[in-house]
């Protein structure tokens, strides 16, 4: 090494080097990438509640949940946010005050900002959730089933 390194700024400029190139190699080969599959099956299988909400993603400001429910939810709107309901296993029915809406495995909806709504499940149903980041649940109505920060997965 004292042969190849003749002075310490020689050495300082390899170490430097020698740590980039580790830095840039560990990003390389990071566990903790982020850009790593969801797989929705596993997922819903990590949790068993009903009405709470799990983040599984994030993008653009918007957030992935998932959620598991059955019976009535709240009646409620959200002021700024527009949310979309993609149903994964079984069924569920949107009620507006209008109509109602029934909805299938495969199916997905999205409710506009302002329009009151009510999610009602006869049996258990998955349905996966994009709305803003910080889209509370509930909306305008604070109740029991209001989760301030939901848990991500
Ligand atoms: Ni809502």
């Amino acid at each position: 090494l004292l042969i190849v390194f003749s002075s310490s700024r020689q050495l300082l400029f390899f170490a430097s080097f020698a740590l980039f190139f580790a830095f840039f190699a560990l990003r390389f080969f990071n566990w903790n990438d982020p850009m790593e599959k969801v797989t929705l099956e596993s997922k819903f299988a990590a949790f068993s509640e009903h009405w709470s909400p799990k983040i599984v993603g994030e993008l653009n400001g918007q957030h992935v949940k998932l959620v598991k429910f059955v019976g009535e939810f709240v009646w409620h709107h959200h002021d700024h946010e527009d949310e979309m309901f993609l149903v994964h296993r079984g069924q569920f029915r949107m009620e507006l005050r209008e109509r109602h809406i029934e909805l299938n495995a495969g199916d997905f909806l999205i409710v506009p900002r302002g329009v009151e709504h009510r999610p009602v499940a006869e049996s258990e149903v998955e349905v996966i959730l994009f709305e803003p980041a910080g889209t509370l649940n509930t909306g305008n109505v604070t109740s029991d089933r209001t989760v301030a920060e939901p848990t991500r997965l």
